[in-house]
């Protein structure tokens, strides 16, 4: 059958890149999804499993940084779009091992574009109707402070953006035109990687598309991210290790909202254009601690509370950015876009989801996800 699109996914068996790969494929079945993953430690094949059969998706393994390889599967599959979500995308293991991130996010991203260019450059009509899509983070535009107007206590409901109430520790938002200033060497290799992109439109003429998002939260996130990881040492009764007070705040968005908006971004976004993409949604890591305490105590029967105390200070991430704030009104205002979640209810949905599928958790925490691979790839 010839499909209507033959779209390259990277990162597709890790967390959003999985629900993105899942609505693609479901939602187009006259689009082509080839979901290219190296299954690092954070990609497992069992957040596909519920897909893994359709006719229009395929799994290939690989790495974006073996250029060769990336071509040769452009070819192959008559590439026409390219959503890259593949990186490294922990910031506490970045200050471990900085290189690992240099080479995946900022090498990786230019082994992905310069395949991309020369393989389209080859064809008659070459850029026209292709399209390159990143997708980055907010941690790129640095850090806001914690402030409010006088006489308000925080956190505050403003109007700042167009959405009716954006729940706020400060101010100042990100705006597509903030100035880059990362500060972590996660956030450093995604800029870099962001800046490769839009060169490659401004000197190429490539149509490329960049998003920042916001922190994402839901389903099949890797259990080292904060929500997964408290849910399962709650479940456990183990300690919860909050960084430095827990005063930090993050802008929390569902994760079926950010695929929602790849897909629209996808369609109808304009190319060389910059969207950011956020829940209008601040907490302090502390308050939205304890509201994932409280919900997993409710979910499990026990008193609602009574692992409060599990909740244990130790040592500050170095360098740890105290606020994230994004306004994506632009996204709203030409797209319509808008998150379909209350907080309350996407984590009650997280929290319920994960109690529901402790066989995914203890596959994850005891690495038992690479003979999925093996029982269900390997060989094929
Ligand atoms: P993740 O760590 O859960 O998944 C990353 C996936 O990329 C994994 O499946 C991994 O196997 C794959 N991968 C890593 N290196 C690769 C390589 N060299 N070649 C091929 N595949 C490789 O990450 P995530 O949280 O789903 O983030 C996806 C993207 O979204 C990243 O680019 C990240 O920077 C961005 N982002 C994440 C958030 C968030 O809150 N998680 C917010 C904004 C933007
Ligand atoms: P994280 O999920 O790592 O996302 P990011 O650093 O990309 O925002 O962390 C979210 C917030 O929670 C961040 O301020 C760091 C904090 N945090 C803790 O306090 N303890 C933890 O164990 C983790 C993983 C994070």
């Amino acid at each position: 059958m010839a499909y209507k699109r033959n779209l390259l996914i990277t990162g597709g068996a890790g967390f959003i890149g999985s629900h993105v790969v899942r609505l693609f494929v479901t939602k187009y079945p006259d689009y082509r999804i080839i979901n290219l993953d190296k299954l690092t430690y954070a990609g497992n094949l069992a957040n596909l499993s519920d897909i893994e059969q359709a006719p229009n998706y395929t799994f290939v393994r690989g790495d974006i940084c073996d250029f060769e390889a990336v071509g040769e599967l452009m070819q192959r599959y008559e590439i026409d779009g390219i959503i890259h979500l593949a990186a490294e995308s922990h910031v506490d293991r970045s200050i471990r091992d900085p290189f690992t991130f240099a080479r995946t996010n900022v090498l990786g991203t230019l082994s992905l574009l310069e395949a991309a260019r020369r393989y389209w450059e080859s064809r008659p009509e070459r850029f026209e109707g292709k399209l390159f899509y990143h997708i980055s983070t907010d941690e790129v535009y640095g850090a806001l402070e914690l402030s409010h107007p006088e006489g308000v206590e925080p956190p505050f409901t403003t109007t700042a953006s167009s959405s009716e109430h954006h729940l706020a520790y400060g101010t100042e938002f990100f705006y597509e035109t903030t100035k880059y200033n990362p500060h972590s060497p996660y956030s450093a290799s995604k800029a870099s990687s962001d800046h490769f992109v839009r060169a490659y439109h401004d000197t190429y003429g490539m149509p490329t598309l960049v998003t920042n998002c916001s922190n994402n939260y839901g389903p099949y996130q890797f259990p080292e991210k904060l929500i997964p990881l408290f849910i399962n040492n709650i479940r456990h009764r183990k300690p919860l290790p909050v960084y430095g007070k827990g005063e930090n705040v993050r802008d929390w968005l569902y994760v079926e909202d950010h695929a929602r908006a790849i897909d629209l971004i996808f369609h109808r976004g304009k190319v060389a254009e910059t969207y950011n993409i956020g829940g209008f949604n601040e907490w302090k890591n502390i308050d939205l601690i304890k509201v994932v305490i409280k919900t997993v105590d409710r979910l499990l029967g026990r008193t609602e509370g009574e692992d409060l105390d599990l909740i244990t200070y130790v040592t500050d991430r170095p360098g740890h950015d105290m606020r994230y704030a994004i306004d994506s009104s632009k996204l709203q205002r030409e797209l319509g876009w808008e998150p379909s979640l209350q907080f309350e209810e996407g984590i009650e949905k997280t929290v319920r989801w994960y109690l529901d599928n402790q066989a995914w958790m203890d596959n994850i925490t005891s690495g038992d996800y690479e003979k999925y691979y093996d029982e269900m790839y390997r060989g094929r």
